[in-house]
């Protein structure tokens, strides 16, 4: 049993070790200390953990070659910050190594003189309790001296699968904020529609609003018979080009360059002419079309996996990859009057400023060639234009 485990430990790969610990996410502190000679010091770590209620003592795990670390050992105080969710420069502003890290940020001194970080969400003071080996690093425990909460209104900061997030409800309607309850009763208006088309053409139909820098799927109406058996409804992906054109096409020159920008890397002139000429085109003809890209395919089945088990860091990663791949080289856009075949196609419903408020949007899940009939487009259009007068709205089409 002995011999297995020691067998066993010296064939873990390192980077195999990282990446399936990173499944588990962590809260974020800055461990703090004041050194009597220096000043503050402090550093990141995402391994603070609450050990026991009586003595009350906590812990947290840092690498023995952290200098930090056996700064803080020696002094003998330390005060742990739990960051909140819009802290995440001072996370990476705490994780660089070296002196300084103080120069910037205000803070309050703890009974034990280290560091309260304004606005971290709350503060244990500790003094050194143990210190026990572990591997390459050390496990300390300290025992609580003062604690405090300085924001319980602010959700505290996530560290996950090498990514930054916030902790929020699983409930959608628990999130939703005023704008979000506007436009889900806007895709309410939708619904009707969107079911009807889903059943009469055999198509994936969904509603989709622009909220922030996201676009949020508000309703959805699956074709039955399709290969996408999941519902889309609370789904947010990254407005990125060739993605949110609709929402961006009226929106004026502004919105469309900041748009752009949204690719990554700096736009090619060529690239930006094209998608400004795919912006007209869609204003032009009063609807957007994604053409039918293998990597458009791939997109679909990360969207998949997004909306089956949330929008996990990694997969947006891959989706922000992929689609700043298909607009790096965008070309020529989609017609589906024409030959090119099309992945989905999305008409516009206009507010009573006659700005994009919902956009309505058929998947195609028979993915036609050029030469089928897009018969469902008429319908899809009509759809939009009642929705649009159902509201009050104004088309400037
Ligand atoms: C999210 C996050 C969590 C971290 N957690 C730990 C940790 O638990 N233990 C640790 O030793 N280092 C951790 N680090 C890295 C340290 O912050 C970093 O090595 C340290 O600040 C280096 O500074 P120093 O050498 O001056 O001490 C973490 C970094 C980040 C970004």
């Amino acid at each position: 049993m002995i011999a297995l485990e020691t067998l066993t430990n010296h064939l873990i790969d390192p980077q195999l070790f990282r990446r399936v610990l990173g499944h588990y996410p962590t809260g974020v502190c800055v461990i703090t200390a004041l050194d009597p000679e220096t000043g503050p010091i402090g550093m990141t770590v995402g391994t603070f953990t609450s050990v026991s209620l009586d003595p009350a003592l906590i812990a947290f795990l840092p690498t023995k070659e952290s200098g930090t670390y056996q700064r803080i050992r020696k002094i003998g105080t330390f005060c742990v910050n739990v960051l909140a969710s819009n802290q995440d420069d001072l996370c990476r502003l705490f994780a660089r190594r070296g002196a300084d890290k103080f120069d910037e940020v205000a803070w309050n001194p703890a009974p034990s003189g280290a560091p309260v970080i304004d606005d971290a969400i709350a503060w244990i003071d500790c003094q050194l309790f143990a210190v026990h080996e572990a591997g390459d690093h050390d496990i300390v425990i300290g025992e609580v001296t003062g604690l405090g909460t300085v924001d319980d209104s602010m959700p505290p900061l996530l560290f996950f699968q090498g990514g930054y997030g916030r902790f929020s409800t699983l409930s959608l309607m628990a999130d939703a904020d005023d704008i979000l309850s506007a436009h889900l009763r806007l895709a309410d208006r939708a619904r009707p529609y969107i079911e009807s088309l889903a059943q009469r053409y055999g198509v994936d139909c969904h509603a989709s609003a622009l909220i922030g820098d996201e676009v949020i799927q508000l309703a959805y109406a699956g074709a039955g018979g399709a290969d996408l058996g999941f519902s889309r409804v609370g789904l947010r992906l990254p407005v990125i080009p060739p993605m949110g054109s609709l929402f961006v096409a009226w929106a004026g020159p502004e919105a469309a360059s900041e748009w752009l920008s949204r690719s990554g890397r700096d736009v090619d002139p060529i690239v930006r002419r094209s998608f400004e000429a795919h912006l007209g085109q869609i204003r032009a003809q009063g609807w957007a079309a994604t053409p039918n890209d293998e990597r458009l395919h791939a997109m679909e089945s990360i969207i998949g996996s997004m909306a089956a088990n949330g929008s996990l860091p990694v997969r947006r990663r891959e989706l922000q990859e992929l689609l700043g791949a298909v607009a790096s080289d965008f070309a020529t856009p989609a017609d589906s009057s024409a030959e090119s075949p099309v992945h989905s196609i999305s008409a516009p419903v206009f507010d009573d400023n006659g700005a994009v408020v919902l956009a309505l949007t058929v998947n195609d899940g028979r993915r036609r060639n050029g030469d089928a009939r897009f018969d469902y487009q008429a319908a899809l259009f009509d759809a939009a234009a009642r929705v649009t007068q159902e509201i009050g709205g104004r088309s400037p089409v």
